[in-house]
Protein backbone atom coordinates (compact mmCIF):
# COMPACT_ATOMS: atom_id res chain seq x y z
CA UNK A 1 0.00 0.00 0.00
CA UNK A 2 0.87 3.29 -1.14
CA UNK A 3 0.10 6.75 -1.27
CA UNK A 4 3.45 8.09 -3.37
CA UNK A 5 2.48 11.47 -3.13
CA UNK A 6 5.30 14.25 -2.88
CA UNK A 7 5.06 16.44 0.01
CA UNK A 8 5.99 18.28 2.73
CA UNK A 9 7.42 16.07 5.37
CA UNK A 10 8.39 16.73 9.29
CA UNK A 11 11.37 14.69 11.35
CA UNK A 12 8.72 15.63 14.32
CA UNK A 13 11.67 14.19 16.59
CA UNK A 14 13.93 17.19 15.52
CA UNK A 15 11.05 19.81 15.78
CA UNK A 16 10.82 22.50 17.77
CA UNK A 17 7.57 24.01 16.77
CA UNK A 18 8.61 27.21 17.14
CA UNK A 19 5.90 27.63 13.97
CA UNK A 20 8.06 29.77 12.09
CA UNK A 21 6.91 27.51 8.73
CA UNK A 22 3.30 28.04 9.56
CA UNK A 23 4.15 31.87 9.99
CA UNK A 24 5.84 31.88 6.36
CA UNK A 25 3.43 29.47 4.51
CA UNK A 26 1.31 31.33 1.58
CA UNK A 27 -1.48 28.69 1.29
CA UNK A 28 -2.00 28.29 5.12
CA UNK A 29 -0.88 24.90 4.34
CA UNK A 30 0.76 24.22 7.72
CA UNK A 31 -0.77 23.74 10.97
CA UNK A 32 1.28 24.00 14.20
CA UNK A 33 0.05 23.80 18.01
CA UNK A 34 2.46 24.89 19.83
CA UNK A 35 1.55 23.84 23.63
CA UNK A 36 -0.28 20.54 22.19
CA UNK A 37 3.04 19.70 20.56
CA UNK A 38 1.21 19.24 16.96
CA UNK A 39 2.24 19.81 13.48
CA UNK A 40 -0.29 19.08 10.77
CA UNK A 41 -0.04 19.48 6.86
CA UNK A 42 -3.05 20.13 4.84
CA UNK A 43 -1.63 18.61 1.97
CA UNK A 44 -4.22 19.82 -0.50
CA UNK A 45 -3.21 23.14 0.07
CA UNK A 46 0.48 22.89 -0.61
CA UNK A 47 1.50 24.29 -3.58
CA UNK A 48 5.08 22.57 -2.97
CA UNK A 49 6.83 26.46 -2.81
CA UNK A 50 9.50 24.70 -0.32
CA UNK A 51 9.28 28.36 1.31
CA UNK A 52 8.87 26.13 4.81
CA UNK A 53 11.62 24.52 4.30
CA UNK A 54 14.11 27.06 2.95
CA UNK A 55 12.83 28.59 6.85
CA UNK A 56 12.61 25.76 9.04
CA UNK A 57 15.48 26.65 11.92
CA UNK A 58 15.88 22.94 12.40
CA UNK A 59 15.95 21.43 9.11
CA UNK A 60 13.67 18.89 10.01
CA UNK A 61 11.24 19.83 6.38
CA UNK A 62 12.13 18.13 3.74
CA UNK A 63 9.79 17.43 0.20
CA UNK A 64 9.96 13.77 0.02
CA UNK A 65 7.98 10.92 -1.95
CA UNK A 66 5.86 9.26 0.41
CA UNK A 67 7.81 6.41 1.44
CA UNK A 68 5.52 3.04 0.52
CA UNK A 69 4.21 1.63 3.43
CA UNK A 70 2.42 -1.93 4.44
CA UNK A 71 -0.33 -0.43 6.77
CA UNK A 72 1.12 -1.81 8.95
CA UNK A 73 -0.82 0.15 11.76
CA UNK A 74 -3.84 -1.23 10.45
CA UNK A 75 -2.96 -5.44 10.31
CA UNK A 76 -4.04 -7.31 12.88
CA UNK A 77 -1.95 -8.38 15.97
CA UNK A 78 -2.14 -11.74 18.26
CA UNK A 79 -1.95 -11.18 21.41
CA UNK A 80 -2.19 -14.11 23.40
CA UNK A 81 -4.98 -15.47 22.12
CA UNK A 82 -7.04 -12.68 21.13
CA UNK A 83 -6.45 -11.13 17.39
CA UNK A 84 -6.79 -6.98 17.41
CA UNK A 85 -8.14 -5.86 14.45
CA UNK A 86 -5.72 -3.27 14.38
CA UNK A 87 -2.24 -1.41 16.50
CA UNK A 88 -3.96 1.07 18.01
CA UNK A 89 -4.66 0.88 21.72
CA UNK A 90 -6.20 3.67 23.59
CA UNK A 91 -3.94 4.51 26.20
CA UNK A 92 -5.47 4.33 30.06
CA UNK A 93 -6.38 7.72 31.13
CA UNK A 94 -8.17 9.00 34.43
CA UNK A 95 -11.24 10.67 33.91
CA UNK A 96 -11.66 11.35 37.51
CA UNK A 97 -15.40 11.36 36.57
CA UNK A 98 -17.21 9.15 39.91
CA UNK A 99 -18.26 12.03 41.16
CA UNK A 100 -20.25 10.47 43.78
CA UNK A 101 -16.84 8.29 44.96
CA UNK A 102 -18.20 5.28 44.38
CA UNK A 103 -15.87 4.17 41.75
CA UNK A 104 -18.72 3.25 39.51
CA UNK A 105 -18.57 3.94 35.92
CA UNK A 106 -20.78 6.91 34.87
CA UNK A 107 -22.74 8.08 31.49
CA UNK A 108 -19.78 10.16 30.70
CA UNK A 109 -17.34 7.20 30.68
CA UNK A 110 -19.38 4.70 28.48
CA UNK A 111 -19.91 7.17 25.77
CA UNK A 112 -16.27 8.53 26.46
CA UNK A 113 -14.62 5.18 25.71
CA UNK A 114 -17.37 3.72 23.64
CA UNK A 115 -16.98 6.91 21.19
CA UNK A 116 -13.53 5.48 20.64
CA UNK A 117 -14.68 2.22 19.66
CA UNK A 118 -17.09 3.84 16.91
CA UNK A 119 -13.49 5.55 16.15
CA UNK A 120 -11.98 2.32 15.50
CA UNK A 121 -9.44 1.69 17.91
CA UNK A 122 -8.42 -1.97 18.46
CA UNK A 123 -7.95 -2.24 22.12
CA UNK A 124 -9.80 -0.05 24.41
CA UNK A 125 -7.98 0.03 28.03
CA UNK A 126 -10.29 1.37 30.68
CA UNK A 127 -8.07 3.98 32.71
CA UNK A 128 -6.30 3.22 36.15
CA UNK A 129 -8.87 0.74 37.98
CA UNK A 130 -8.60 0.31 41.28
CA UNK A 131 -8.54 -2.77 43.21
CA UNK A 132 -9.29 -1.36 46.79
CA UNK A 133 -10.80 1.99 48.06
CA UNK A 134 -7.59 3.15 49.27
CA UNK A 135 -5.87 2.27 46.18
CA UNK A 136 -7.22 5.21 44.29
CA UNK A 137 -5.49 7.70 43.10
CA UNK A 138 -8.14 10.44 43.45
CA UNK A 139 -11.79 9.75 45.30
CA UNK A 140 -13.27 9.97 41.53
CA UNK A 141 -11.54 7.50 39.98
CA UNK A 142 -13.12 3.94 38.90
CA UNK A 143 -13.03 0.77 40.93
CA UNK A 144 -13.55 -2.51 40.70
CA UNK A 145 -13.20 -3.70 44.50
CA UNK A 146 -16.50 -5.39 44.65
CA UNK A 147 -18.70 -7.70 42.85
CA UNK A 148 -21.14 -4.79 42.31
CA UNK A 149 -18.89 -3.57 40.16
CA UNK A 150 -19.44 -6.57 37.24
CA UNK A 151 -22.34 -5.42 36.15
CA UNK A 152 -22.02 -1.82 34.97
CA UNK A 153 -18.47 -3.21 33.19
CA UNK A 154 -20.26 -5.94 31.61
CA UNK A 155 -22.78 -3.58 29.83
CA UNK A 156 -19.92 -1.09 28.71
CA UNK A 157 -17.32 -4.20 27.19
CA UNK A 158 -20.93 -5.55 25.47
CA UNK A 159 -21.32 -2.42 24.00
CA UNK A 160 -16.91 -1.75 22.86
CA UNK A 161 -17.27 -5.39 21.74
CA UNK A 162 -20.07 -4.41 19.25
CA UNK A 163 -18.50 -2.39 17.90
CA UNK A 164 -15.57 -4.52 17.15
CA UNK A 165 -12.87 -3.40 19.51
CA UNK A 166 -11.18 -5.14 21.97
CA UNK A 167 -11.56 -3.77 26.05
CA UNK A 168 -8.88 -4.25 28.81
CA UNK A 169 -8.72 -2.48 32.16
CA UNK A 170 -6.11 -1.31 34.17
CA UNK A 171 -5.25 -2.94 37.04
CA UNK A 172 -3.82 -0.04 39.98
CA UNK A 173 -3.18 0.79 43.48
CA UNK A 174 -1.49 4.09 44.43
CA UNK A 175 0.19 3.36 46.56
CA UNK A 176 2.31 6.46 47.96
CA UNK A 177 0.48 8.55 45.44
CA UNK A 178 -3.36 8.11 46.85
CA UNK A 179 -4.12 11.79 47.76
CA UNK A 180 -6.38 11.32 50.88
CA UNK A 181 -6.22 8.70 53.56
CA UNK A 182 -3.23 7.23 55.05
CA UNK A 183 -0.66 6.04 52.01
CA UNK A 184 0.44 2.60 51.86
CA UNK A 185 3.87 1.65 50.49
CA UNK A 186 6.84 -0.72 50.99
CA UNK A 187 8.92 1.81 52.71
CA UNK A 188 7.92 5.11 54.63
CA UNK A 189 9.47 7.08 51.70
CA UNK A 190 6.99 10.73 50.88
CA UNK A 191 6.54 11.17 47.07
CA UNK A 192 6.98 14.85 47.37
CA UNK A 193 7.07 16.15 50.90
CA UNK A 194 5.15 19.70 50.40
CA UNK A 195 1.75 17.71 49.20
CA UNK A 196 1.28 14.22 49.71
CA UNK A 197 1.28 12.49 53.25
CA UNK A 198 4.33 10.06 54.33
CA UNK A 199 3.07 6.69 53.56
CA UNK A 200 3.38 3.90 56.41
CA UNK A 201 5.34 0.78 55.77
CA UNK A 202 3.21 -1.77 54.87
CA UNK A 203 3.14 -5.35 56.74
CA UNK A 204 3.39 -8.69 54.99
CA UNK A 205 -0.23 -8.90 55.68
CA UNK A 206 -0.96 -6.18 54.11
CA UNK A 207 0.87 -6.97 50.63
CA UNK A 208 -0.76 -10.15 50.88
CA UNK A 209 -3.80 -8.23 50.87
CA UNK A 210 -3.05 -5.79 48.06
CA UNK A 211 -2.04 -9.41 45.94
CA UNK A 212 -5.61 -11.22 47.03
CA UNK A 213 -7.52 -7.77 45.90
CA UNK A 214 -5.41 -7.94 41.95
CA UNK A 215 -7.22 -11.60 42.28
CA UNK A 216 -10.61 -10.76 43.38
CA UNK A 217 -10.06 -7.90 40.66
CA UNK A 218 -9.29 -10.24 37.83
CA UNK A 219 -11.95 -12.67 39.07
CA UNK A 220 -14.72 -9.81 38.40
CA UNK A 221 -12.57 -8.27 35.02
CA UNK A 222 -13.16 -12.25 33.65
CA UNK A 223 -17.17 -11.83 34.56
CA UNK A 224 -17.23 -8.42 33.22
CA UNK A 225 -16.12 -10.14 29.71
CA UNK A 226 -12.76 -7.58 30.14
CA UNK A 227 -10.40 -9.15 26.88
CA UNK A 228 -7.33 -8.11 28.46
CA UNK A 229 -6.02 -6.96 31.84
CA UNK A 230 -2.87 -4.29 32.18
CA UNK A 231 -0.90 -4.42 35.69
CA UNK A 232 -0.39 -0.64 36.48
CA UNK A 233 3.50 -1.26 37.99
CA UNK A 234 4.50 2.37 36.36
CA UNK A 235 4.22 6.03 37.24
CA UNK A 236 5.22 5.66 40.51
CA UNK A 237 2.27 3.96 42.13
CA UNK A 238 2.15 1.02 44.31
CA UNK A 239 3.68 -1.55 42.42
CA UNK A 240 6.73 0.59 40.69
CA UNK A 241 8.03 1.95 44.05
CA UNK A 242 8.22 -2.42 44.79
CA UNK A 243 10.08 -2.40 42.03
CA UNK A 244 13.07 0.41 42.67
CA UNK A 245 15.55 0.99 44.48
CA UNK A 246 14.58 5.02 45.62
CA UNK A 247 11.49 3.45 47.67
CA UNK A 248 11.77 0.19 47.93
CA UNK A 249 14.30 0.14 51.52
CA UNK A 250 12.65 -2.50 52.71
CA UNK A 251 14.96 -5.73 54.21
CA UNK A 252 12.11 -8.64 54.24
CA UNK A 253 11.80 -10.93 50.97
CA UNK A 254 10.20 -7.91 49.20
CA UNK A 255 12.95 -5.70 48.97
CA UNK A 256 16.90 -5.54 49.18
CA UNK A 257 18.11 -6.97 45.90
CA UNK A 258 16.20 -6.96 42.35
CA UNK A 259 14.97 -10.56 42.94
CA UNK A 260 12.85 -9.58 46.15
CA UNK A 261 11.81 -6.14 44.56
CA UNK A 262 10.05 -8.05 41.83
CA UNK A 263 8.18 -10.35 44.33
CA UNK A 264 5.34 -8.82 44.49
CA UNK A 265 4.73 -8.12 41.01
CA UNK A 266 5.68 -11.58 39.97
CA UNK A 267 2.85 -12.88 43.17
CA UNK A 268 0.41 -10.04 41.37
CA UNK A 269 0.92 -11.85 38.26
CA UNK A 270 0.91 -15.22 39.40
CA UNK A 271 -2.76 -14.19 41.13
CA UNK A 272 -4.02 -12.84 37.98
CA UNK A 273 -2.86 -15.86 35.89
CA UNK A 274 -4.74 -18.09 38.14
CA UNK A 275 -8.50 -17.01 37.25
CA UNK A 276 -8.13 -14.80 34.07
CA UNK A 277 -7.03 -16.77 30.96
CA UNK A 278 -6.88 -13.96 29.34
CA UNK A 279 -3.77 -11.82 27.62
CA UNK A 280 -2.17 -9.61 30.93
CA UNK A 281 0.26 -6.78 30.09
CA UNK A 282 1.98 -4.34 32.37
CA UNK A 283 2.56 -1.33 32.33
CA UNK A 284 6.13 -0.21 33.92
CA UNK A 285 8.19 3.52 33.73
CA UNK A 286 11.31 2.17 31.68
CA UNK A 287 13.23 5.49 33.02
CA UNK A 288 13.18 6.91 36.30
CA UNK A 289 15.04 9.87 35.47
CA UNK A 290 16.67 10.02 38.88
CA UNK A 291 20.35 9.09 38.91
CA UNK A 292 19.80 6.65 41.53
CA UNK A 293 16.63 5.18 40.35
CA UNK A 294 16.33 2.94 37.44
CA UNK A 295 17.04 2.96 34.11
CA UNK A 296 16.02 0.62 31.13
CA UNK A 297 19.16 -1.79 31.69
CA UNK A 298 18.08 -2.43 34.97
CA UNK A 299 14.33 -3.07 33.22
CA UNK A 300 15.74 -5.35 31.12
CA UNK A 301 15.68 -8.13 33.95
CA UNK A 302 12.37 -7.44 34.78
CA UNK A 303 11.18 -7.70 31.91
CA UNK A 304 12.57 -11.50 31.38
CA UNK A 305 10.93 -12.37 34.42
CA UNK A 306 7.74 -10.91 33.03
CA UNK A 307 8.22 -12.97 29.71
CA UNK A 308 9.03 -16.52 31.73
CA UNK A 309 5.50 -15.69 33.91
CA UNK A 310 3.37 -15.54 30.43
CA UNK A 311 2.98 -11.88 29.68
CA UNK A 312 2.58 -11.48 26.66
CA UNK A 313 3.56 -7.52 25.76
CA UNK A 314 4.73 -4.96 28.06
CA UNK A 315 3.48 -1.23 27.94
CA UNK A 316 6.61 0.78 27.85
CA UNK A 317 6.28 4.21 29.32
CA UNK A 318 8.74 6.59 31.87
CA UNK A 319 8.95 8.33 34.98
CA UNK A 320 6.32 9.26 37.63
CA UNK A 321 8.33 8.14 40.74
CA UNK A 322 9.25 11.31 41.28
CA UNK A 323 8.37 14.42 40.32
CA UNK A 324 11.41 14.90 37.59
CA UNK A 325 9.73 14.79 34.04
CA UNK A 326 11.68 15.12 30.83
CA UNK A 327 11.22 16.96 28.05
CA UNK A 328 8.33 15.71 26.09
CA UNK A 329 8.42 15.43 22.13
CA UNK A 330 6.81 13.45 19.65
CA UNK A 331 7.74 9.58 20.06
CA UNK A 332 9.86 10.84 23.38
CA UNK A 333 9.33 7.30 25.03
CA UNK A 334 9.88 5.16 21.85
CA UNK A 335 13.31 4.17 22.20
CA UNK A 336 12.86 2.46 25.57
CA UNK A 337 10.62 0.25 24.07
CA UNK A 338 12.87 -0.30 21.05
CA UNK A 339 15.45 -1.19 23.42
CA UNK A 340 13.41 -3.45 25.87
CA UNK A 341 11.87 -5.23 22.58
CA UNK A 342 15.69 -5.74 21.02
CA UNK A 343 17.22 -6.92 23.68
CA UNK A 344 14.69 -9.20 25.66
CA UNK A 345 12.41 -10.18 22.37
CA UNK A 346 9.17 -8.99 24.44
CA UNK A 347 6.62 -7.71 22.75
CA UNK A 348 6.35 -3.41 23.38
CA UNK A 349 3.81 -0.74 23.73
CA UNK A 350 4.75 2.59 23.03
CA UNK A 351 3.35 5.93 24.15
CA UNK A 352 3.81 9.58 23.84
CA UNK A 353 3.08 12.39 21.56
CA UNK A 354 1.78 9.54 18.92
CA UNK A 355 -0.37 11.68 16.92
CA UNK A 356 0.20 10.93 13.32
CA UNK A 357 -0.49 7.43 11.10
CA UNK A 358 2.54 7.96 9.33
CA UNK A 359 4.67 8.75 12.86
CA UNK A 360 3.45 5.38 14.20
CA UNK A 361 3.83 3.63 11.06
CA UNK A 362 7.29 4.66 11.30
CA UNK A 363 7.77 2.68 14.37
CA UNK A 364 6.12 -0.22 13.33
CA UNK A 365 7.95 -0.38 10.64
CA UNK A 366 11.87 -0.39 12.43
CA UNK A 367 10.00 -2.88 14.77
CA UNK A 368 10.42 -0.32 17.52
CA UNK A 369 7.29 -1.75 19.13
CA UNK A 370 4.37 -3.93 18.28
CA UNK A 371 1.30 -1.78 19.42
CA UNK A 372 1.14 2.26 19.48
CA UNK A 373 -0.32 3.68 22.47
CA UNK A 374 -2.39 6.67 22.02
CA UNK A 375 -3.58 8.88 25.13
CA UNK A 376 -4.36 12.47 24.63
CA UNK A 377 -4.53 12.57 20.72
CA UNK A 378 -7.68 10.01 21.29
CA UNK A 379 -9.13 12.33 23.83
CA UNK A 380 -8.69 15.43 20.92
CA UNK A 381 -10.17 13.43 18.46
CA UNK A 382 -12.03 10.02 19.04
CA UNK A 383 -11.91 8.88 15.51
CA UNK A 384 -8.14 9.58 15.21
CA UNK A 385 -7.76 5.67 13.63
CA UNK A 386 -10.05 7.07 10.88
CA UNK A 387 -7.80 9.61 10.56
CA UNK A 388 -4.67 7.65 10.67
CA UNK A 389 -6.01 5.49 7.66
CA UNK A 390 -7.02 8.87 5.28
CA UNK A 391 -3.21 9.83 6.35
CA UNK A 392 -1.71 6.79 5.11
CA UNK A 393 -3.57 6.62 2.07
CA UNK A 394 -5.86 3.55 2.77
CA UNK A 395 -9.58 3.23 2.74
CA UNK A 396 -11.06 4.66 5.33
CA UNK A 397 -12.89 1.91 7.44
CA UNK A 398 -16.09 3.56 9.55
CA UNK A 399 -19.05 2.41 10.86
CA UNK A 400 -21.79 1.56 7.90
CA UNK A 401 -23.95 3.91 9.90
CA UNK A 402 -21.17 7.13 8.60
CA UNK A 403 -19.90 5.57 5.56
CA UNK A 404 -21.83 8.66 3.04
CA UNK A 405 -19.12 10.22 4.80
CA UNK A 406 -16.09 8.79 3.34
CA UNK A 407 -17.34 7.59 0.08
C1 LIG B 1 -5.77 12.76 31.49
C2 LIG B 1 -4.73 11.69 31.60
C3 LIG B 1 -4.92 10.64 32.48
C4 LIG B 1 -3.98 9.60 32.55
N1 LIG B 1 -4.23 8.52 33.36
C5 LIG B 1 -3.43 7.42 33.26
C6 LIG B 1 -3.82 6.20 33.87
O1 LIG B 1 -4.91 6.05 34.44
N2 LIG B 1 -2.94 5.16 33.79
C7 LIG B 1 -1.75 5.26 33.11
O2 LIG B 1 -0.99 4.29 33.08
N3 LIG B 1 -1.39 6.39 32.48
C8 LIG B 1 -2.23 7.46 32.51
N4 LIG B 1 -1.92 8.57 31.78
C9 LIG B 1 -0.76 8.55 30.86
C10 LIG B 1 -1.23 8.15 29.44
O3 LIG B 1 -1.72 6.83 29.40
C11 LIG B 1 -0.07 8.27 28.42
O4 LIG B 1 0.94 7.36 28.79
C12 LIG B 1 0.51 9.68 28.39
O5 LIG B 1 -0.52 10.64 28.31
C13 LIG B 1 1.46 9.87 27.18
O6 LIG B 1 0.80 9.56 25.97
P1 LIG B 1 0.14 10.69 25.00
O7 LIG B 1 1.23 11.66 24.67
O8 LIG B 1 -0.34 9.91 23.82
O9 LIG B 1 -0.96 11.36 25.77
C14 LIG B 1 -2.81 9.64 31.74
C15 LIG B 1 -2.61 10.73 30.89
C16 LIG B 1 -3.57 11.72 30.79
C17 LIG B 1 -3.35 12.86 29.81
S1 LIG C 1 5.85 24.06 0.59
FE1 LIG C 1 5.01 26.16 0.54
S2 LIG C 1 2.77 25.85 0.43
FE2 LIG C 1 3.67 23.89 1.06
S3 LIG C 1 3.58 23.96 3.29
FE3 LIG C 1 5.62 24.74 2.70
S4 LIG C 1 5.36 26.97 2.61
FE4 LIG C 1 3.31 26.06 2.59
S1 LIG D 1 9.03 22.30 11.22
FE1 LIG D 1 10.77 23.69 11.53
S2 LIG D 1 9.89 25.75 11.24
FE2 LIG D 1 8.16 24.35 11.51
S3 LIG D 1 7.71 24.41 13.70
FE3 LIG D 1 9.15 22.70 13.41
S4 LIG D 1 11.18 23.59 13.76
FE4 LIG D 1 9.77 25.34 13.42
Amino acid sequence: MSSNKKQVTNNLSSCNFCSFCMKICPEDAIYVDVQKKEWKLKAKRCTKCKRCIKKCPAQCLSMQVQKEHKGLLFTPYQLGGITLKNRIVMSPMCMISCLKEDGHLTDFHTIHYVSRAVGQVGLIMLEATAVTPQGRIKTTDLGIWDDTFVDGYKMLNRMIHDQGSHVGVQLAHAGRKASFGQPIAPSSVVYDDSTYTPPTEMTKEEIQEVIQAFRDAAIRAKAADFDVIEIHAAHGYLIHTFLSPLTNKRTDEYGGSKVNQYRILSEIIEAVKSVFEGPILVRISAEEYNIDGYSTKDYLDYVIWMKEQGIVLVDVSTGGLTPQAPKAYPGYQVPYAARIKRKTDMPTGTVGIIVHGIQAEEILSKQEADLIFVGRELLRNPYFPIYAMKELGLKQEVPYQYERAVR
